[in-house]
């Protein structure tokens, strides 16, 4: 059992702008889906699955995460799944979501385009309607993958451009650097969607360089390495470009020893416009309440810190300037409490 949370991080309202849907599958519904769809699963139980959850590195995680995916099958499947995630939302005050998901994890296996979207689709509509959690929604191509397979799946979200906002770029980052990709991101941005890339998590500051040059993104997704190159923290800082953290990720896969290592709150106090996010939080052990709280224990986290890292969030977030007025009076509103 996880210990439980103080309680002014649970009332602080919150943001995420780094979470991989499939990456909240938590191993009770991964059995039910299995079960449903008649998927053998090379696991016998629940704590079989939690105990695999080690990982080294981050070839480790994605090995273990894509045999997951395998479960999700039908529209009803992706429902579930962002369904389970709102919920998780609604409970730990998280306001606004802007998710990614996997489409080729899917498609290669035959899923259709529509039956993602449409389900997920479904399950942000219920959730904005029961909850207020406002979202918008980032495709990501597999950077394992080649360039001419990220534009033939952009192809295929064509017809769903209404329910998508931008695209992403993710998996394995070693070796696979951001300018692979600089087409389909020329592509993307033509088609007027939002440009995000995960950059500097285990790659070098050398691929935010290339994700900001080539890919031209308007965020950088984890991007921690960016402390290594003094001249990329000063154009990062004078550009403004957002860097979404994900703590409990980091120390998962091995990218610091320890919490106490973790170099957030330095970002934070140099100027870098850095928020606090969940990645994967089915397999690193959190939601973002866990995230934060993790940073109260181990790097004295104050209120006063944790309210900039959610302004941060706000500023960075792709939402109109409306809603993004409402989301900081909420969070003004928390202030004063
Ligand atoms: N896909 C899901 N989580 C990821 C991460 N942390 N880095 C790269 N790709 C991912
Ligand atoms: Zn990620």
């Amino acid at each position: 059992m996880s210990k439980p949370s103080y309680d002014w991080l649970n009332k602080l309202p919150k943001i995420e702008l780094h979470l991989h849907l499939e990456g909240t599958l938590e191993p009770e519904l991964m059995f039910e889906l299995a079960q449903r769809n008649g998927i053998s699963l090379s696991y016998k139980s629940v704590e079989e699955v939690k105990a695999a959850y080690q990982f080294n590195n981050l070839q480790d995680f994605l090995d273990i995460y894509y045999q997951g995916a395998q479960v999700l099958k039908f529209e009803e499947d992706f429902y579930d799944l962002t369904w389970a995630y709102l919920n998780k939302c609604h409970e730990q005050n998280v306001i606004h979501i802007e998710p990614f998901f996997d489409p080729q994890t899917h498609t290669s296996r035959g899923i259709p385009f529509a039956t993602m979207i449409s389900g997920i689709s479904r399950a942000f509509d219920d959730g904005e309607k029961e909850f207020g959690i406002s979202y918008r929604l980032v495709m990501c191509f597999l950077r394992h993958l080649s360039e001419d397979e990220a534009i033939e799946t952009l192809e295929l979200a064509k017809p769903f451009l209404a329910n998508i906002d931008g695209v992403g770029l993710d998996s394995s980052e070693l070796n696979n650097p951001p300018e692979k990709f600089t087409e389909v991101f020329s592509q993307a941005q033509k088609m007027g969607l939002k440009l995000v890339a995960h950059a500097g998590e285990e790659g070098p500051a050398g691929y935010i360089w290339s994700a900001l040059d080539n890919l031209n993104v308007q965020r950088i997704d984890h991007g921690i390495r960016a402390l290594d190159d003094p001249e990329l923290v000063v154009r990062l800082i004078e550009t403004k470009i957002p860097l979404t953290v994900c703590p409990l990720s980091n120390v998962k896969l091995r990218v610091f020893d320890n919490m106490s290592q973790h170099t957030i709150l330095m970002m934070l106090d140099l100027g870098l416009c850095v928020c606090v996010n969940s990645d994967d939080p089915s397999y690193f052990g959190g939601y973002i309440t866990e995230n934060f709280n993790a940073l109260v224990d181990s790097l004295s986290l104050s209120k006063e810190q944790a309210i900039r890292l959610v302004e941060n969030s706000i500023s960075s977030s792709f939402v109109s300037e409306d809603r993004k007025f409402t989301m900081l009076k909420l969070l003004n509103d928390y202030k004063d409490s």
